[in-house]
């Protein structure tokens, strides 16, 4: 595997997951196949989940990692072919990618849309810069429009906490107080309907994401019909698609509460993290006995260790 930026990078996202299960219950089992490998961690954005994960999994692997917060601490970079550069940017993404494939064995590379212009961040124009001028592997640590790793993670945390044959998986919108990417939310209804799990998505009008991402998955705009029956609760914010960035205004409250849990089968409940408790999500509901967020956060280390390996096993 060279690259890792959407479930359709994976030959089998089920043997993955599979996978990543397995590295959890022996996280030590190849200690030195990255033995004298780099792995380089490029933030555009801040992050906390993964950053020390996929740091951590790189340590199990015997990998060694370097850190570069590029948006706080790199010189200005500029994107724009042909661009004449007497102005802000310091430096072109084509020199920098290909200098960071020189000193790195395999990059990650964390680049959060603009949220104003949706053309460029649905190409993935950054992304696919490092692609192209970087010799090396790459894994997206969360791009304009997808969170491989997180989902992975996701799709393995059900498959480890949900006893059910054919779990109703509910993903729900929540309130917040600015926009946020559509990113978590495409990409876990990308990878949750690649590996088959009967999806239905709830949110309020205006809020729906890129069909791309969706289709094949029940829409809803009733959160309390949606989350009838449901195994599985899945919440996250995101800011609209089409009338793209915006916050169309919303009357009803979504923010979920016991009284909306008690119409799920004894559902579980996921958010990615970071949440703003008691904003999006209840403390109540996010501290319960059925919050899989902690395990969410730990699967994070065997989803990038899964990754990882399959990559190291190729270079
Ligand atoms: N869920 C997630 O990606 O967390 P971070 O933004 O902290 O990395």
């Amino acid at each position: 595997m060279k690259y890792f930026t959407t479930v359709n990078d994976v030959a089998d996202a089920n043997d993955l997951v599979h996978e990543a299960l397995q590295w959890k219950h022996s996280p030590f089992a190849s200690p030195d196949i990255g033995r004298n490998k780099v792995l380089g961690l490029i933030f555009f954005n801040a992050s906390l989940r993964t950053r020390m994960s996929t740091q951590r999994a790189a340590m199990n692997l015997g990998m060694t990692c370097m850190v570069m917060n590029i948006g706080n601490e790199g010189w200005a970079l500029e994107f724009h072919d042909g661009a004449v550069m007497n102005g802000k940017t310091v430096e072109h993404i084509r020199d920098a990618a290909a200098v960071m494939g020189l000193y790195c064995d395999i990059i990650g590379v964390r680049c959060f849309p603009t949220l104003i212009d949706k053309q460029a961040d649905y190409s993935e124009s950054v992304l696919l810069q490092f692609m192209k001028y970087s010799r090396a592997p790459l894994i997206s640590l969360e791009s304009a429009t997808l969170h491989p790793l997180q989902s992975l993670a996701d799709i393995m945390t059900i498959r480890e906490c949900v006893d059910v044959k054919q779990p109703k998986v509910v993903l729900t919108w929540a309130p917040h107080m600015k926009p946020l990417p559509q990113v978590v939310a495409n990409s876990f209804a990308e990878w949750a309907l690649h590996c088959d799990y009967k999806l239905t998505i709830t949110q309020p009008a205006g809020y729906e994401l890129c069909e791309d991402f969706t289709r094949g998955a029940d829409i809803e705009y009733d959160q309390e019909k949606a989350l009838k029956d449901a195994d599985v609760v899945y919440v996250k914010n995101w800011s609209a698609y089409n009338a793209y960035g915006d916050m169309p205004s919303v009357e009803q409250n979504w923010m979920l509460n016991d009284e909306k849990m008690k119409l799920t089968s004894q559902a579980k409940l996921m958010h990615c993290m970071p949440v703003r408790r008691n904003l999006e999500v209840p403390d109540a509901l996010l501290d319960n006995a059925y919050s899989l967020i902690m395990k969410q956060a730990e699967n994070r280390i065997y989803a990038a260790q899964a990754v990882l390996f399959r990559m190291l096993q190729t270079i």
